[in-house]
């Protein structure tokens, strides 16, 4: 396995690799979400590069990009575990020039990004696709892996892919949860004994909404209801439903619906998000 951290390397190395390309795009901290995604990769690729690069113009001012966690020797370790062949790790100078305001971006639509996470995050998403842009084409990869814990996040990258005719196919994963349902990710670290406790009620009210749609209910304001019971002491950002193919508000949910929640736990103040198909077995 190739540790690299600059892209005249990297782009090398990419050449001189036979067979398919896959690209796991991470900021690192890896978890079994992402082992999940390199494991998926391993299995459909000849080989699997994974980047760790915390991205910083995807992070706001007030946002946690200088606490974000970060841990390459671990990192590398699993990679390598993982039969990994890359390990893209690039310094911010080699991302981007001084000038931050002086970067060709890609900006997806304002009807998509004004809405759940990037309401909160101004210029999150143009920061994710112009980076997620860079590495499709520094890797040549064939496909790219991604979560559906981020799944607006995955809804605007296979828009990205579409509207710009980038020559890879995204494959989404599922979920991963800890053994308590707590959806895994690099910001549970933060985390308190007393506030992960608290986080568990937002995959608790995602698996009753699951339960109430089930026995029949629709109304998204009851499954609301429902929610806010279940998550008091949390600070819920939202709770919102919205039609899976196209990510437009439903006022009733159907099998089509993914319900999405975005909460702060109030002594770390860490923000975490889920989100759940309501039909599907999980
Ligand atoms: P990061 O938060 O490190 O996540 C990298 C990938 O892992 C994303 O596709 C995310 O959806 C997936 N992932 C995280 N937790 C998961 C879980 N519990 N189950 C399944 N998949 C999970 O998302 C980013 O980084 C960045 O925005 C990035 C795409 C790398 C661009 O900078």
């Amino acid at each position: 396995m190739k540790i690299i951290d600059n892209i005249k390397e990297l782009k090398e190395e990419i050449k001189n690799l036979k067979g398919s390309i896959g690209l796991v795009p991470t900021m690192g901290a890896l978890h079994e979400g992402h082992r999940s995604l390199i494991k998926k990769a391993a299995q459909q690729n000849d080989n699997v590069v994974v980047s760790v690069f915390v991205n910083p113009i995807q992070f706001g001012v007030n946002e946690d990009l200088d606490k974000y966690p970060r841990q390459l020797d671990k990192d590398c370790a699993l990679c390598q575990k993982e039969g990994v062949k890359i390990v893209f790790a690039p310094k911010i100078s080699e991302m981007y020039s001084e000038n931050k305001d002086n970067l060709t971006l890609i900006c997806p639509p304002y009807d998509i990004v004004n809405k759940l996470c990037g309401k909160a995050r101004p210029g999150h998403f143009d920061g994710v696709c112009s980076v997620v842009a860079k590495l499709f084409n520094l890797t040549k990869a064939s496909r790219a892996y991604f979560g559906q814990k981020d799944a607006q996040q995955l809804f605007i990258v296979k828009k990205m892919v579409l509207d710009l005719n980038f020559d890879v196919e995204i494959v989404s994963c599922p979920i991963i949860r800890d053994f308590d349902n707590l959806a895994v990710s690099s910001r549970n670290q933060y985390l308190t004994e007393k506030d992960r406790k608290l986080a568990l009620n937002i995959s608790k009210s995602l698996f009753n909404m699951k339960k109430l749609f089930k026995e029949g209910i629709k109304d998204t304001r009851i499954l609301i209801d429902a929610s806010l019971k279940i998550m008091e002491g949390l600070d819920v950002e939202y709770i919102e439903f919205v039609d899976k193919n196209t990510f437009d508000f439903q006022k009733e949910v159907n099998n089509n619906t993914l319900v999405l929640i975005a909460a702060r736990v109030p002594e770390s103040s860490t923000r975490l998000i889920d989100n759940m198909f309501l039909w599907e077995a999980e």
